[in-house]
């Protein structure tokens, strides 16, 4: 049987500067869905990287007096360990300036350019340097960049054009007949809205500045940047190098990007892919935008976080958490001291923490950490079994549609209920009373704890495994199944519960 495959990926960061919590969030959110993935049964592969070429990494590296090549070496490593510290789970990462990568971006402009989908022109209009975009005089905004407000500059070069006026009726066909091509539905309507205005040519190459992927046919020109970053979706999965691997992955199940990205994403590049004859992406997700105490995040504000900090101060798994259960996955977020700590303290600390220890102390305390299957159930444990198996259903769909919030909020509902159970059925009690029912009961508590643990293993992996430790299991979190021919009630094997330490301290605000 053939494995059921998931491709998903993040945008390629720019290396011009150290990351922020702009990108540990678009990363952690990929990370989350490819865990989910896994425990889906799902074979993942999941893409990040770093977008290595352009003016602003030229001149980030002239600032500093060396070359773009010796910036990007450096500054790759602050992606790369801090993923390691997020414990991301990525399978792949590129860097453009990859030989790999060079190559499919050449063999593809030359594609498209013997096609004649890519023609010599002259370009002149309103260019912003960070953006790396061009403007029309209707676009700009009180004559700034609509995108950074910041001022734009006149630019004229003889460039390469991408003929995406000839896609606009093709893409729009594709976009009408796939609903969730773009998702949330508000990123969609803006797509939509974009595309019927009507689609200019595209200028696909630059003589301004020297730092990008050659043009083939004619060395005075670089790739522009944005055709360059989003050809590494297909760079990262073997294409030219393993056509078996690119097919099995392709086309691509998931590009996670942020809204700032979404006209790249969700319009040049699909016309590209059809100019090329590859199938366009199945979805492109555009998520929220985070500000800082109520405040854009700005270097001239000096308020970016670091989310090495964050990390040390609060745990890795309840920055991942936070991000998610803070605000719905889409809309845009304020990240604060007070919200983080009140989280930790009452979603996490309160709640599921003290559930946590108040069941596995009940287990060693009234049955010496012995777990057994119920031989009887009465009409309490079907619908705690009912329940919980409804709120895993509700979970998965939420999981399957990126709603990461409502997830969340199944996972907490499976916790109430649990509580509800424990002072429903007071195993003190029946401890006191020997009675036989108190094995039942435990085992039910035993089982919604496995259960809820593997609901958060997406959001919070190091924190779940232990638990998972604590009560038993033998096989790695990572290994479990949500979903497969067993039923994801009745499946590990039970052993012993041992003793654990409060999983989730308290934090003084
Ligand atoms: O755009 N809130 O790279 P980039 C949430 N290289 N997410 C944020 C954010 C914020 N305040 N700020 C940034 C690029 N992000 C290109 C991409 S892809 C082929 C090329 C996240 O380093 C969000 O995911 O500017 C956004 O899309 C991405 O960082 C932009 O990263």
């Amino acid at each position: 049987m053939i494995k059921k495959r998931y491709y998903i990926t993040t945008p390629i960061y720019y290396i011009n500067d150290v990351p922020h919590i702009g990108h540990a969030y678009t990363t952690i959110a990929a990370d989350i869905m490819a865990r989910y993935k896994r425990i889906g049964g799902y074979d993942v592969f999941f893409l990040t990287g770093t977008d290595e070429h352009g003016q602003k990494v030229e001149q980030a590296a002239s600032k500093q007096g060396i070359a773009p090549q010796e910036l990007a070496d450096r500054m790759v490593y602050g992606f790369i360990d801090l993923w390691k510290k997020l414990n991301i789970s990525n399978t792949g990462f590129i860097r453009t300036t990859e030989e790999r990568h060079k190559k499919v971006v050449q063999y593809i402009f030359k594609k498209v350019f013997e096609k004649g989908d890519i023609y010599l022109g002259e370009y002149e209009d309103w260019y912003c340097v960070p953006c790396e975009s061009y403007f029309t005089e209707f676009q700009l905004v009180d004559g700034k960049c609509p995108d950074c407000l910041r001022q734009p500059e006149r630019l004229k070069e003889e460039s390469y054009f991408f003929r995406l006026s000839g896609y606009t009726e093709k893409l729009l066909e594709y976009i009408e007949s796939h609903k969730d091509f773009i998702m949330p539905e508000i990123r969609y309507n803006e797509v939509i809205s974009f595309v019927r205005g009507g689609l200019r040519d595209l200028s696909v190459s630059r003589t301004s500045f020297q730092w990008g992927i050659k043009v083939p046919m004619n060395d005075k020109h670089v790739v522009y940047v944005w055709f360059d970053a989003l050809t590494n979706y297909l760079t990262g999965i073997g294409y030219l190098e393993d056509d078996e691997h690119f097919q099995a992955f392709w086309p691509c199940d998931m590009h996670l990007i942020g809204k700032d990205i979404l006209r790249f994403h969700g319009v040049y590049w699909p016309c590209f892919l059809m100019s090329m004859g590859i199938e366009p992406p199945r979805h492109i997700f555009a998520h929220g935008w985070w500000t800082i105490e109520g405040q854009k995040m700005s270097k001239s504000l000096g308020n970016v976080i670091d989310p090495n900090e964050v990390v040390n101060t609060y745990g890795v798994d309840e920055f991942r958490f936070f991000l998610f259960r803070e605000v719905p996955f889409g809309l845009d977020g304020d990240f604060s001291k007070n919200a983080i700590v009140g989280r930790i303290n009452g979603d996490l600390a309160n709640d599921f923490g003290n559930l946590v220890s108040r069941a596995v102390t009940m287990v060693n305390k009234f049955q010496k950490g012995k777990i057994e299957r119920p031989e009887k159930k009465n009409g309490i444990d079907e619908n705690f079994e009912t329940a919980i198996r409804r709120f895993v259903d509700e979970y998965k769909k939420s999981m399957d549609t990126f709603s990461y919030y409502k997830a969340l909020q199944n996972a907490f509902d499976i916790i109430s209920i649990m509580n509800k159970y424990i002072d429903s059925e007071a195993p003190w009690r029946l401890n006191k009373e020997k009675d036989k029912r108190l094995s039942t009961v435990m085992f039910n508590l035993w089982n919604g704890l496995r259960i809820s643990a593997l609901l958060f293993y997406p959001f919070m992996p190091v924190k779940s495994q232990k638990i998972w430790e604590a009560i038993g299991i033998k096989r790695p979190i990572e290994k479990a199944l949500l979903e497969g021919e067993e039923d994801f009630y009745y499946t590990e094997d039970i052993s012993e519960i041992t003793k654990i330490s409060p999983i989730f301290p308290r934090i003084e605000g």
